[in-house]
């Protein structure tokens, strides 16, 4: 069966030492309903809250982005074999906000991708619908070409690796979430074209979450839908008792 996930981006929020209490709460919390919880921090955090994660197989541990070079005259940026080093297992490789606020292209989602899996990181590949795209009821296109541009080059044990995460952009921080049908719906359609390009059995085992605007109240009800795998939550991963709760509704 598929692994049932909670994973917690905490986006520009919390300081080291609030980020390292935040992490030994979910450690000291236990297990959960979820196969796995994984937490996405900040750069800075990342050594300090491997440290915390170490010995454990509850919660894992992964950066909200990486480099699309492997190293070198790049100021300001942290490479693929830089996280590995810091105990990072996981990354988010085109989330909505690096799309749209830092203008990543699908050329440089692809070389993000190829340096995450050589440096043995998995990655969790976002993609997601704008309002003006659901209100035209056009987003099965556009999250068809998302998945085309964007990882329908890889290699079938490449593409087996990714955890796919469907945003649409306008449920991410709005407090409007996508209904539970309309997720499954999605997820639905996803699992079909990773179906129709990879074969039922990568497609069947592939986790698929969901996000935008999760929270304790509506999780159990988006995470029961058969093609929904958990979620990518936001905000609400930012308090111990709401992450916890949500973990807890699988
Ligand atoms: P919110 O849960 O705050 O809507 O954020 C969703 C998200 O973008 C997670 O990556």
């Amino acid at each position: 069966m598929r692994d049932q996930i909670a994973a917690g981006n905490w986006k520009m929020n919390t300081t080291i030492s609030e980020g390292v209490a935040l992490a030994k709460g979910l450690v000291d919390n236990g297990k959960t309903t979820a196969d796995k919880m994984i937490v996405c921090v900040p750069f800075t955090h990342l050594a300090k809250i491997s440290d915390v994660l170490s010995s454990q197989l509850t919660v894992f541990l992964a950066a909200q982005n990486l480099a699309s070079e492997a190293s070198g005259a790049y100021t300001g940026e942290v490479s693929a074999a830089m996280l590995k080093e810091a105990g990072v297992q996981y990354v988010l490789v085109g989330h909505s906000e690096r799309r749209t606020l830092y203008a990543e292209d699908a050329s440089i989602l692809r070389k993000k991708i190829a340096l995450a899996q050589d440096a043995g990181l998995k990655v969790i590949f976002c993609l997601g619908e704008p309002l003006e795209v659901r209100e035209a009821g056009t987003q099965n296109a556009v999250v068809q070409q998302q998945l085309e541009d964007g990882i329908y080059h890889l290699s079938a044990e490449d593409v087996s690796k990714l955890i796919i995460a469907y945003e649409p952009i306008w449920a991410i921080g709005t407090g409007k979430t996508a209904s539970p049908e309309q997720a499954q719906d999605m997820h639905a359609y996803i699992r079909s074209s990773l179906e129709t390009k990879y074969g039922s059995q990568i497609a069947n085992a592939m986790s698929i979450l969901y996000g935008g605007s999760v929270k304790p109240a509506n999780s159990k009800e988006i995470f029961s839908q058969p093609d929904v795998d958990g979620g990518l939550v936001g905000g609400a991963s930012l308090k111990l008792d709401s992450f916890v709760a949500i973990a807890n509704s699988f």
